[in-house]
């Protein structure tokens, strides 16, 4: 008899579980050509399931090819359904898989940018996402249009003129597969080998390399506490854009001031290039009142990239770029080429999301929580290492950085503490362009953990830095 291992634990249901087990046994060659499978009725009270489920799954099987029924004889593995696998042990099961997820419960992760995921408001979204599928006209149910929907580009505008001073008309707007797809049409759009990029250093490692696959180079400007330092624009420089995060600076968390602001602006005008506005957390401000965006400064020089990832969920793969008038026309092509179009009920669901108002309810409702589990971090730091650390960019967002006196924190560092400890921290030097001045800190993101998990998180730090 096969041995199947079934776990009604998992969200996956039985017939799936037998099916994708036998499947990859065939493929594997463990179960070969011309073997006889075990009767149906067998092998379910083998497994202690029903036998609808080891039918349907058999059928399925049947149907795809992997195995063949004998008139009167019973089922047998086809031929030709062998292949060779070359890494074997890549291939997980379900089983394998599963417990793995099961296994990373224990650790506690201070990733950043990863919002609380069990305070996603489902029923109001469950509510109107049902109503937006059962309501929507016929036509929502096929293909749409590169930049998305009018209902949703239109009350983003509005949304953002009251929220963060973005000035632009519903048509400059792209709707996208989140702020990173926002990345990649920038770089299709802009950037070929050779061309140079203005950037914060340090900056995430995944923006660097969207850049950079393109064939352009990236020309760091250093960042403090205020977000880029300006003075260190190159003045002969003729860059596609400048890419900078002035909310909250991603890593370091400083909000670039109103000065600095400027002074971007007037470089970019007289370098004759496109500012990238990355706004991707600007909505949790803690301290100090809101600036608003780049954009509203300079809307033909400035492409703003926003995101529903922080605000709601990254699941939901939502973001927008807002469009120099100038750049519509090409952004909405290189939608078209990616993917088409995001989709249509998602859209609508998030339009109905904001108009009715949920969507600010809900940051109001998650700012509070979120200043909570920033001030923990801060008070439990303090508690646990006093003098010797020195805590920034907390003002906005969902992480700060915590700064260590004589300490260095690189990839192999940070992995040892999470196998010895299980806490799960990240270098800023991970994101660093110019290597070796950022060691000494790491990004702590709180979003997604309670106040008894951040404590516990920075005793488990204490024991692995002591
Ligand atoms: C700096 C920065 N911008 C934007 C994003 C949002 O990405 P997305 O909208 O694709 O989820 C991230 C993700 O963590 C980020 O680190």
């Amino acid at each position: 008899m096969i041995w199947l291992e079934i776990d009604r634990t998992m969200d996956i249901p039985l017939i799936r579980q037998v099916y994708e087990q036998i499947r990859i046994r065939i493929l594997d060659g463990e179960l070969m050509a011309g073997e006889k499978l075990p009767p149906t009725r067998e092998l379910a009270s083998h497994l202690g399931i029903s036998r609808n489920v080891v039918i349907e799954a058999y059928e399925q099987l049947l149907a795809e090819g992997y195995i063949e029924a004998r008139q009167g004889s019973g089922t047998y593995v086809a031929e030709g359904a062998f292949l060779n696998q070359q890494k074997k042990k890549d291939v997980l099961s379900f089983v394998e898989i599963h417990q793995s997820e099961e296994n990373a419960n224990d650790v506690i992760d201070f990733r950043s940018g990863i919002p609380a995921l069990n305070l996603f408001p489902r029923n109001t979204w469950g509510k109107i996402a049902k109503e937006v599928c059962l309501n929507a006209a016929n036509s929502v149910f096929g293909y749409g249009y590169p930049e998305g929907r009018a209902e949703l580009r239109y009350i983003l505008s509005q949304y953002l003129k009251r929220m963060r001073g973005v000035d632009c008309h519903p048509d400059q707007i792209v709707i996208t597969s989140g702020a990173t797809q926002g990345f990649t049409l920038i770089a299709n759009l802009l950037l070929s080998a050779g061309d140079e990029v203005i950037i914060e250093d340090p900056i995430t490692f995944e923006i660097q390399r969207i850049f950079t696959s393109k064939g352009a180079s990236l020309y760091p400007i250093p960042v403090d506490e205020q977000g880029m330092q300006t003075d260190f624009l190159p003045q002969k420089k003729k860059p596609k854009f400048i890419f900078v995060t002035p909310s909250h600076q991603f890593p370091l968390g400083g909000t670039l001031p109103i000065q600095r602001r400027i002074e971007l602006i007037q470089f970019a005008r007289n370098a004759d290039c496109f500012i990238v506005e990355d706004d991707y957390d600007s909505e949790f401000r803690y301290q100090g009142a809101p600036i608003s965006s780049l954009q509203g400064l300079d809307p033909d020089r400035v492409i703003y990239v926003g995101t529903f990832s922080k605000i709601l969920s990254p699941a939901l793969r939502l973001g927008y770029l807002i469009l120099p008038p100038s750049l519509i026309k090409q952004s909405k092509d290189l939608k078209w080429y990616m993917d088409l179009h995001a989709p249509s009920l998602e859209q609508l669901t998030i339009a109905r999301f904001i108009e009715e108002k949920h969507l600010e309810r809900h940051i109001q409702k998650m700012k509070k929580i979120y200043d909570g589990r920033r001030k923990q971090v801060r008070k439990c730091l303090t508690e646990a290492f006093g003098e010797t650390v020195h805590i920034s960019g907390d003002s906005t967002g969902l992480h700060l950085i915590a700064e260590f006196k004589n300490r260095q924190f690189t990839d192999q560092t940070v992995a040892k503490i999470m196998k010895e400890h299980k806490v799960k921290i990240y270098p800023v030097e991970h994101h660093a362009i110019q290597k070796g001045v950022h060691q000494n800190k790491v990004i702590l993101g709180y979003g997604n953990l309670s106040t008894e998990e951040i404590q516990e998180g920075i005793d488990r730090l204490k024991q692995a830095l002591v």
